[in-house]
């Protein structure tokens, strides 16, 4: 078991992280799954562009090129002869003295590693249910930030009533799920809030967007309020690791029950084909 460690690829055993790094203290950092599905990234390249965006609205500059980046994930991936799982990545601040304030000296801390796929289950057939619950998130949800506490108390309220995903809404929008993005479909079209700062612009939510506009599907990306979903005919979360996995109920302060639809399982479907 090998680990990505700044410029190198090192065993387990020889990682050491300061207890001074910013990301311990602040949880002042960015990070992103990718999957690899046959041996080979899927949308690599989106998700390091994600990356270096969310590094740059930190005020981060990361200390390798993007090429350069990328060329130590091939190499990590081949070292670990990883077939299909996910690379996570992170990357925080480094270390410092603990301050609030940082002084645009420090060192960046890159950290790679491998997540086993999960175990299979059947919630690609016949979905999940999900909780809603309100946002409590801070107002920059499109930087994908290593300080997930408001997503980590959603997913745990969800678990603790038997949901499998937690859906948040603010005031009256519904925003995300705690850990993917949410779609409903309603007459045919596909309902998604817009990617702007309250959500987390998701990779796979493009991909499904892309799809969908290839397979002639009308995407309307608008907020819309809670509820909504009281009458949605389907409904499925998206993200790297869940992919598109249906909603087969809500909980919580909206309750419904949808049949896992036909829109979704063609978008399934066309998912699958183009991970192929
Ligand atoms: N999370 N929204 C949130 C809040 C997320 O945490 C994620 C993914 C997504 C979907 O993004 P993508 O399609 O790019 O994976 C949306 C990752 C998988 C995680 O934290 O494990």
């Amino acid at each position: 078991n090998h680990l990505l460690l700044n410029d190198s690829i090192v065993p387990e055993s020889d990682v050491a992280i300061s207890y001074k790094d910013r990301g311990y203290h602040f949880g002042d950092g960015v990070y992103e799954v990718v999957r690899v599905y046959e041996g080979a990234f899927f949308t690599l390249d989106p998700h390091i562009d994600r990356l270096y965006e969310s590094a740059n609205q930190i005020d981060m500059s990361l200390p390798f090129s993007k090429e350069h980046l990328k060329a130590n994930l091939e190499a990590y991936k081949t070292k670990e002869q990883l077939e299909n799982g996910s690379i996570y990545l992170q990357i925080t601040r480094g270390e410092a003295e603990r301050n609030h304030l940082y002084t645009r000296e420090e060192e960046p801390v890159l950290l790679g590693f491998v997540l086993p796929d999960r175990p299979p289950t059947d919630a690609s057939t016949v979905g999940i249910a999900a909780y809603v619950t309100a946002d409590v998130r801070w107002l920059r949800c499109d930087i994908k930030s290593i300080n997930l506490l408001g997503n980590v108390m959603a997913k745990r309220k969800a678990t603790d009533h038997d949901c499998g995903e937690a859906i948040l809404y603010r005031e009256t929008a519904v925003t995300e799920g705690s850990t993917s993005n949410l779609f409903l479909v309603n007459n045919g079209t596909l309902y998604t809030h817009p990617a702007d700062n309250y959500i987390l612009n998701g990779i796979t939510r493009r991909e499904v967007i892309a799809l969908a506009h290839e397979l002639g599907i009308d995407v309307v990306e608008e907020p819309f309020p809670k509820e909504v979903l009281a009458h949605a005919e389907e409904a499925f979360i998206t993200s790297t690791s869940i992919e598109i996995t249906p909603v087969h109920s809500f909980k919580g302060d909206v309750e419904a029950t949808l049949k896992v639809g036909p829109l979704t399982k063609k978008l399934q479907q066309a998912f699958t084909e183009r991970v192929q």
